[in-house]
């Protein structure tokens, strides 16, 4: 029988498909069976039309949650869409799988195996095709350069022109990472003076490579995996102190700053908002329900200040430009497809292997990820016994979803 792969219609204002019409043309020549819930693709502007003229089949939500192996989303699916996911389905996408842990428990009740992108392992190269949180970050970063560019009431570049000389923009970016580079790059190419600043001290180089300057902090977080850890509430006093000084010689402040699975970081407290010029702009990257780094900034809306300045949250920009971000996002689930599948589309999860015994949040009714068992505070789950037989079946050291 063949494996049946799905993608739903998000929710909410979340414009991007996981699976796009050039991919369930690959995965139906892989000899997948492809169900798309209609409407599916429409505000990414794939059209159910161009997934049937790929091969697949546009079908109701009911019918592709309760016949797919595997779905595909972008976003956690709804709660009710989450109740009637069955036993041995396989759940792909942005699961939330560390901050939304009422979710990952319901799925490992139902015996679901889920898989959060947000677990991957990002240094393991193998895994780097896999790699939705950079593919949607380097959209977010770029975005985040050009809605600054929108809402700043001047040039970016030095203008010379007859009527006089336009002073060039200053962009100060606020974490350095996927999206910080990428906002780096973008506005450079507009033209503004662009310096970048990181408690990560490896990223200088990337910074300087993209001829921006690095301004040096005097807290350095360097935590697992190759992600900043959080700070203490002292590092944080320190950092915001000495960010109040360099935010004001500034006119555009983009932050990306995240610690996985824990409230965004505090970059721009309110005494750096209102010492700003009027007309400066913030871009909150980061803004989110659980948090942002900027003080005042609210997730997906626009606040100005009585003094002029913009704080714009900006926490899903990837979903603004939703074609590029899907075709992505696409291509992500498919690596992940092609890693578990045999010649005959058949999908096997080995959680002895080294991505997938990370980026499995739940599968047979047990919590996998070590991360996320942590969040928990669930103690290390045993290593898998040579007879299969669960880790926890005579104490606790497993999650059972219930
Ligand atoms: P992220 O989205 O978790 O955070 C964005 C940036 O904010 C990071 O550079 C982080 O260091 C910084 N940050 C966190 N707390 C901060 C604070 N208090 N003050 C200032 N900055 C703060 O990070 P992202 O973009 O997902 O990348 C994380 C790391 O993973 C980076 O080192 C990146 O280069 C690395 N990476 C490696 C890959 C590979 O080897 N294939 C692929 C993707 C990322």
């Amino acid at each position: 029988m063949s494996t049946i792969i799905a993608a739903l219609k998000e929710s909410g204002d979340e414009n991007r498909v996981a699976i796009t019409p050039d991919v369930a043309s690959k995965l139906i020549h892989s000899k997948f069976e492809v169900m798309v819930e209609r409407g599916a693709g429409q505000n990414a502007y794939f059209s159910d039309q161009a997934y049937q003229d790929a091969g697949a089949q546009v079908v109701s939500r009911d019918d592709a949650v309760s016949q797919a192996n595997v779905i595909a989303t972008v976003d956690l699916p709804d709660s009710e869409t989450l109740g009637k996911l069955h036993e041995g389905q396989i759940l792909i996408g942005l699961l939330k799988a560390l901050t939304d842990l009422d979710s990952i428990r319901q799925l490992a009740k139902q015996k679901v195996t889920a898989l959060s992108f947000e677990l991957l392992p990002r240094t393991i190269s193998r895994a780097q095709g896999m790699d939705v949180l950079s593919s949607q970050a380097s959209i977010a970063g770029y975005k985040a350069a050009l809605v600054a560019a929108d809402k700043f009431a001047r040039y970016f570049p030095m203008m010379i022109t007859a009527a006089g000389t336009a002073k060039p923009a200053k962009v100060l970016v606020l974490g350095t990472g996927v999206a910080g580079l990428q906002a780096i790059g973008t506005a450079k190419r507009l033209g503004a003076i662009v310096s970048g600043y990181d408690v990560r001290p490896a990223s200088r180089g990337e910074v300087e490579s993209l001829g921006a300057e690095f301004l040096t902090s005097s807290v350095s977080a360097v935590g697992e995996g190759g992600y900043a850890r959080q700070l203490s509430a002292d590092e944080q006093k320190q950092q915001q102190d000495e960010l109040i000084g360099f935010i004001k010689q500034n006119d555009i402040v983009i932050t990306t700053a995240q610690v996985p699975g824990k409230k965004p970081p505090m970059l721009v407290p309110q005494a750096a908002v209102d010492n700003a010029k009027p007309g400066s702009v913030f871009v909150d990257l980061a803004a989110s329900d659980l948090g942002g780094n900027v003080a005042g900034s609210r997730p997906d809306q626009t606040v100005v200040t009585d003094s002029g300045v913009q704080l714009i949250g900006a926490g899903n920009l990837a979903s603004e430009m939703a074609t590029s971000a899907s075709e992505m996002f696409s291509k992500n689930v498919q690596a992940v497809i092609n890693d578990v599948a045999d010649k005959d589309a058949q999908i096997t999860i080995d959680l002895k292997d080294d991505v997938m015994s990370q980026l499995v949040a739940t599968d047979h009714g047990e919590i996998i990820s070590e991360r996320v068992r942590k969040a928990l505070n669930l103690p290390t789950a045993q290593p898998a016994k040579d007879d299969d037989a669960p880790a926890d079946s005579d104490d606790k050291s497993a999650e059972k979803g219930d």
